[in-house]
């Protein structure tokens, strides 16, 4: 079966998870690992992105709505990691974008590192009113992410990878 990894990163979260994936996939051999610019045909796609506003990038975006009677397998990065109930809402935007017959397997998520410009503007927000408790946890949950991916993440990132695999198998019928 041919597999492509494809993914949009900005600071590199989602590349590190991309890797791991590629990693887990060896065997198999991904036709392809990269931007959807240039993403060669392949049955099982393998699709992340960094979280942009609460969605995928509008370039991933593009390239889902692209696919025709494809697998796909979504994965991706968010600053505000701490629930799997944001997660699965960051999928399921991402999967509403599979074009036309498309197979949606499933998806991973992990919580990824911001730089530290964003915290420096919930700083400014906390110093101009100290009672603002949103701020206050937006700078507890910048803290979480600095160490993601963290080895953990990459290591569910891989058994998730076969996981897809299995389910893609069985697809296949
Ligand atoms: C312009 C911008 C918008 C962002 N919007 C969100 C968001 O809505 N939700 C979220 O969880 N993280 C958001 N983030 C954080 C990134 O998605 C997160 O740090 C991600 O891991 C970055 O992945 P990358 O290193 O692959 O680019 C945003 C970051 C930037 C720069």
């Amino acid at each position: 079966m041919k597999i492509a990894i494809v993914y949009k990163s900005l600071t590199g979260n989602t590349a590190m998870v991309a890797e791991a994936l590629k990693e887990a996939l060896k065997e198999k051999g991904p036709v392809y690992f990269g931007p959807p610019e240039g993403c060669p045909e392949a049955e099982l796609y393998f699709v992340g992105s960094w979280t942009d506003k609460g969605s995928c990038a509008g370039e991933i975006g593009e390239f889902l709505r692209s696919l025709e009677n494809k697998k796909a397998a979504l994965f991706g990065t968010a600053g505000f990691g701490g629930s799997e109930e944001y997660f699965r809402v960051l999928s399921a935007r991402a999967a509403e974008n599979l074009g036309r017959g498309c197979t949606f397997l499933g998806s991973f998520y992990c919580q990824g590192k911001m730089p530290p410009s964003v915290r420096a503007r919930y700083e400014a927000l906390l110093r101009d009113n100290p009672g603002d408790k949103r701020a206050a946890t937006s700078i507890e949950n910048f803290d979480a992410a600095l160490s993601h991916p963290d080895r953990a993440d990459l290591e569910k990132a891989k058994s998730w990878a076969l996981t897809m695999l299995a389910a893609s198998a069985k697809k296949e019928g």
